[in-house]
């Protein structure tokens, strides 16, 4: 039987990784700082893990088969967390490491996570590398939902559109990848239309019926607002590159990744919305 060390478990990506791998009836070890916060239930194990101490790596990828890998969001040291991880996995022979990277990172060689991505390469461990766009989770229960829950939100995104994915698709892509073996691969993972965040924040108004707006704001003005939040600096400017992205249009690609490793068309925004309603109520 696989044991899979999901990193990130208590995440929007890694809860739903969690939930898929064990429908699939596959052991999970599921990664947390704090144990504790994982939802306990059959065929998961609690297992804690923090990339900056070290001490916790290599209990927790005793006896794995594989390894979901996902870094802290927004890092600029993910190399510096990530690699070692990597590294470790090698030396224990483990058989698979899905890592989870972001749509349009190869692009851009000294990205973060394109350098991790180089030296899971360069490891020669087996390996699928998930390249996902922004997450329609964002909006319910990741960084957007407090702005929601104020009325709407201020993005410097101007009208440039995203092909929002899913972290349900993304789990079926990763878990499929740990079941059927599909290593030496990389996908590029989007959902199935091009939105922009004036048509998102309609439909979501729509559903929970109430005025959800969309303004777009300079840069600099996002900047301060985030800030405003206690960012660090270095995930600021994340944020700004990752928006000046979208703005240019690159955030607006379609694949059709998902429908060729799971045999289903990844799920639109509208039906993502209305099965969530309930987070903007
Ligand atoms: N959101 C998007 O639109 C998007 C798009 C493309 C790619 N991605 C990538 O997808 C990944 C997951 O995003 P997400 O939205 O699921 O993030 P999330 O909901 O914020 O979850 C982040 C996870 O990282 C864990 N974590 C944070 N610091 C850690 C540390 N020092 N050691 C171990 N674990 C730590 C947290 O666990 P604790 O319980 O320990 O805090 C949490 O489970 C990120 O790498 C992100 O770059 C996201």
């Amino acid at each position: 039987m696989q044991r899979i060390l999901v990193t990130g478990s208590t995440g929007n990506l890694g809860r739903a990784v969690v939930a898929t791998l064990t429908t699939k009836g596959v052991h999970v070890l599921a990664a947390a700082r704090n144990p504790g916060k994982v939802v306990p239930s059959a065929g998961i194990e609690p297992i804690a893990f923090d990339y900056v101490a070290p001490a916790t790596h290599a209990a927790a990828l005793r006896g794995v088969t594989g390894l979901f890998l996902l870094a802290p969001p927004l890092d600029p040291e993910a190399p510096a967390k990530l690699n070692p991880v990597i590294d470790l996995a090698k030396a224990r022979g483990l058989q698979h490491i899905v890592l989870v990277s972001a749509l349009g990172v190869d692009a851009v060689e000294e990205a973060p996570l394109r350098v991790v991505e180089r030296h899971l390469l360069a490891s020669g461990v087996p390996h699928t590398i998930l390249r996902p766009n922004f997450f329609m989770e964002n909006f319910s229960t990741g960084f957007l939902a407090p702005m929601l829950k104020q009325g709407g939100i201020l993005l410097a995104a101007a009208d440039g559109k995203t092909t929002f994915i899913s972290v349900a698709d993304i789990a079926e892509v990763a878990a499929t990848a740990f079941v059927k073996g599909l290593t030496s691969r990389q996908y590029n993972l989007t959902g199935p239309a091009a939105l922009d965040h004036r048509t998102v924040t309609a439909i979501i108004s729509k559903l929970s019926r109430k005025p959800i707006t969309y303004q777009a704001i300079p840069e600099e003005a996002m900047f301060r607002g985030l800030r405003g939040t206690g960012m660090p600096e270095g995930a600021v400017q994340y944020v700004g590159v990752l928006y000046r992205a979208v703005r240019a249009g690159y955030a607006a690609t379609v694949t059709t990744d998902v429908e060729t490793v799971t045999g289903r068309k990844p799920i639109p925004f509208e039906a993502f919305a209305s099965q969530n309603a309930a987070a903007w109520a």
